[in-house]
């Protein structure tokens, strides 16, 4: 009996040794699947686990004509575990075939997860190449606190903006501030419209039918909510900072005003910017100006942020110069650290007016703690009704608290150490994480640990508490 049981217990025991063997000895590798979100507090499902990415090639063809866009995405990324699947997100449009290292790849799609299944399992640490072939026509997306992201057509043309998930609706991707990648954007469009997208613009080329291709490159790393592309019949300027950096602008012609309003002292806001930010973090700036009326807002789309009509104020220009310190190239680990972006830019707004004879940010701050609307047009807001830090919800990461307290917390924190450290603080931090990401806990314990002081009071009460600070 003994011996007899001891063999048939041994028999599935060999059969799994044999199996493990086969896996390394054999080339086939075991993966498992990548996660289809990157548990981000306020966005779940954004992003996806398993990959790095580090570049993404879009070949996008667009005709405001129809409103249909042809995609073609090439993904490289690094696996950090052995993949036996991995998630894009993509919202909307239609795939046509997906192929990883060259290979057919099956793929479904649930919601906004384009779930990808290659035909050989990736090795954790393996660069691999992903093609995705898609079309259709681009979605806009409501955001929970009701705003417009997304695809958005213009009139003439149409813009893809993607703060904090719409870039799903124009190309597949690891939608999520943390994965960071260089870009490569090609637009093709119908003779007659110009097509603008992040960085430099290496060639404009006759792609034959009627249609002109845009190549343009951004070598820096990118979140890709920053990413845009924007069609229309624009007024293109181009030009040079006194430093040097390259400018490109692109202005709708209804909005030619914009030329001779806030965004002609672009030129001399980057050099100030870089004065007191420490060099700006990018080879190229400018500006896309689309028609009034097609967003609700402004957007830091990096080097060449946009806007819905010609900016009428400097400080509108000045804030979204600033984020591309700190929101673009200093990027959020996850969108609970907003207040790292819009606290910032706001401050730069508020030094903008202090260096250039207007009111100073210590006149800025107790305008706000006053409600004094002549000071500041925001000072009677609800600036107060949440902690920077802490969003109650999803649909609160763009309101007041966020932007104005979260403008206050540094204000608090210059007034508990002094100009000097404030402003190398300031730099410290860019130069720190540029290009990169960042979270509160890291600003919290960088601020203490360069300036000597100890700030605990500053984040219990002005970045965490609950209560409207006085
Ligand atoms: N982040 C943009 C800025 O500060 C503004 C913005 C983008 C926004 N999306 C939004 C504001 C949605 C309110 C709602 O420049
Ligand atoms: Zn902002």
């Amino acid at each position: 009996m003994e011996p007899r049981t001891r063999a048939r217990l041994a028999l599935p025991a060999a059969a799994a040794l044999l199996v493990l063997t086969g896996a390394c000895t054999g080339g086939a590798v075991q993966g498992r699947p990548g996660a289809s979100g990157l548990r981000d507090p306020y966005f779940p499902k954004a992003g996806n686990g398993g990959y790095d990415v580090q570049h993404y090639a879009l070949d996008l063809a667009y005709d405001p004509g129809d409103g249909l866009l042809h995609g073609k995405a090439v993904i490289t990324a690094r696996a950090e575990q052995g993949l036996s699947s991995f998630n894009l997100d993509l919202a909307g449009l239609r795939v046509d075939s997906v192929e990883v290292q060259g290979a057919a790849a099956r793929y479904n799609r649930t919601g906004n997860e384009l779930t990808v299944r290659p035909a050989e399992d990736l090795e954790k640490g393996e660069v691999f190449r992903t093609e995705v072939a898609y079309g259709g026509k681009p979605k806009t997306l409501t955001d929970p606190d009701g705003s417009q992201e997304g695809w958005i057509t213009t009139g003439d043309g149409a813009v893809g903006v993607g703060e904090p998930v719409g870039s799903m609706t124009w190309f597949p991707g690891n939608h999520h501030p943390s994965d960071k990648a260089a870009y490569d954007i090609t637009l093709t469009v119908p003779q007659g419209y110009e097509a603008v997208s992040n960085g430099e613009l290496r060639s404009r080329s006759d792609a034959g039918g009627g249609r002109t291709a845009f190549a343009w490159h951004n070598p820096e790393p990118m979140a890709g909510y920053l990413a845009t592309a924007a069609v229309g019949r624009f007024t293109v300027t181009t030009g040079r900072t006194a430093s040097g950096v390259a400018l490109y602008t692109a202005v709708a012609p209804q909005e030619a005003a914009a030329g001779s309003g806030p965004l002609a002292r672009l030129p001399e806001m980057v050099e100030w910017g870089s004065s007191r930010f420490g060099p700006y973090p990018f080879g190229t700036a400018g500006a896309i100006v689309l028609p009034a009326g097609s967003l609700s807002y402004a957007l830091e789309t990096q080097t060449k942020p946009v806007y819905a009509g010609a900016p009428g104020e400097d400080g509108l220009v000045v804030h979204e110069l600033a984020h591309q310190w700190f929101g673009d190239s200093v990027s959020p680990e996850s969108w609970k650290d907003m207040w790292l972006n819009e606290g910032f830019a706001t401050y730069a707004e508020w030094l903008w007016d202090e260096d250039h004879e207007g009111a100073t940010a210590e006149e800025h701050f107790q305008a706000f703690l006053d409600g004094d609307t002549d000071v500041d047009d925001e000072a009677d807001s609800d600036w107060y009704a949440f902690p920077p830090a802490a969003p109650p919800g999803s649909e609160e990461i763009s309101d007041p608290p966020v932007y104005h307290r979260g403008a206050m917390v540094l204000h608090r924190i210059r007034q508990e150490v002094g100009d000097e450290e404030f402003f190398a603080l300031l730099r410290g931090w860019a130069a720190d994480h540029r290009h990169g990401n960042a979270d509160t806990a890291g600003f919290t314990a960088y601020a203490e640990e360069s300036t000597g002081h100890d700030l605990e009071k500053v984040w219990d009460v002005w970045l965490y508490g609950q209560k409207r600070p006085h």
